[in-house]
């Protein structure tokens, strides 16, 4: 029998499935896609998600916690490899992604605030990191809009940034020329068959069917339906409330040169200034829920704070305020690899560092889907480090 010329012979099911086109879902895809495998991304409006709101600190240094040494390995791998990321991506989107290697300068108002970043420096020392310690004066000969009563600060000149809004648009791009389909609907309910994952239902009534499937929600990986409770990744929203200014040009020198981080009485405070004028300032961190309201309480402390460190801040015109939800993990660290269910990996929990953690997780995320092996450096933060809580949990 003749084919019929008329007929459309449906889409194959593409190898791979992403769930969320937020930065994390687009640089899988986009690298699993350069690696041969057909991949559609399902997502309303890619591109979007925490990134839109994330100031774009790449703060593996400043922002080294105790407990997260382990991270710290990870955090610098991604570091490291941002310029050659950015470059990469610039070329293969023709898009900008405002990267800049500008540095970071962790300052302390008071003894309190001084104190906490003296132990900080004595943590980065012990972890081999490179940070200087300047007094008061020293750190505004380098920032000349810091107020005086700023007592001294650690000088990081490894903690660039990068514009997450840019690197998102950037990544979508990319994507779609490395020849990325997208779907743009939400993922409902995963599907599953003889105790595999095998793609998704989504919101506009339609299936997907995939290989493999990677669920890359953000905070909303922890509640897709179909995903048995055992396998549902332990993520939880964190609030984050952000301001972004504009900086007028000036004959004078920028206003902030560099990504500015203080202490101020406990809390902790960033001014991430943008080469384009946008000055973000972030963040609070409240366990709210699925809470994403900008509040009054919120942008006054940020400013209260901002003004305290940088007097000058209040003269800028305030441009956008926005809330954003950190997806955490119980370890603060992010999940990537399989899961136990056959089928489904995980993308996800990376709390505080998804900016910093992109170029990082696009690799391993496109080894793992490509050859079935989590890469060694990847090893650390498999999701079945939870698997015993878990069991506990729905035992
Ligand atoms: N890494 C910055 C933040 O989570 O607010």
């Amino acid at each position: 029998m003749r084919p019929d010329p008329h007929s459309v012979s449906p889409a194959p099911s593409p190898d791979v499935a992403v769930l969320g086109g937020g930065i994390i879902g687009l640089v899988t895809a986009w690298r699993a896609a350069l690696r041969g495998l057909r991949v559609t991304v399902v997502d309303p409006a890619p591109g979007g998600g925490a990134a839109r709101v994330a100031a774009g600190m790449l703060a593996a240094v400043t922002e080294l916690h105790y407990g997260e040494e382990t991270l710290l390995a990870l955090n610098l791998a991604s570091a490291e490899r941002y310029p050659s990321f950015v470059a990469e991506l610039e070329e293969a989107s023709g898009e900008e992604t405002g990267y800049r290697a500008c540095g970071t300068l962790a300052v302390a108002l008071d003894a309190d605030d001084r104190a906490y970043l003296r132990e900080l420096h004595a943590l980065q020392r012990r972890c081999g990191l490179d940070a200087e310690w300047l007094n008061g004066r020293e750190c505004r000969r380098l920032e000349p809009m810091l107020a005086p009563s700023v007592r001294g600060g650690l000088r990081v000149d490894g903690d660039h940034q990068v514009d997450p809004r840019r690197l998102a648009a950037a990544l979508l791009r990319a994507c779609e020329r490395a020849g990325v389909t997208f779907r743009r609907a939400s993922a409902v309910r995963l599907r599953t068959a003889n105790g595999r994952a095998t793609g998704a239902e989504l919101d506009d009534g339609t299936v997907l069917d995939a290989g493999q499937t990677v669920l890359a929600l953000g905070s909303y990986s922890g509640r897709l339906d179909g995903v048995p409770p055992d396998v549902l990744p332990p993520v939880r929203p964190v609030k984050g409330q952000v301001l972004r200014l504009r900086m007028p040009p000036s004959r004078f020198g920028p206003f902030l040169s560099r990504t500015v981080r203080a202490v101020v009485r406990g809390g902790h405070l960033y001014l991430v200034p943008r080469a384009s004028g946008e000055l973000v300032v972030g963040a609070t961190s409240e366990e709210m829920g699925w809470d994403t309201t900008v509040t009054a309480g919120g942008v006054y402390e940020l400013l209260r704070d901002a003004h305290e460190l940088v007097p000058g801040i209040t003269e800028l015109p305030l441009a956008e305020t926005l809330a954003g939800l950190r997806p955490a993990s119980p370890d603060n660290a992010p999940l990537l690899g399989p899961s136990a269910l056959p089928g489904l990996h995980l993308a996800g929990g990376h709390y505080r560092n998804g900016v910093l953690l992109t170029p990082v997780t696009g690799d391993v995320m496109g080894a793992l889907l490509e050859t079935g092996e989590l890469p060694e450096e990847a090893r650390a933060f498999a999701p079945e480090r939870f698997a015993h809580d878990r069991k506990e949990q729905y035992a």
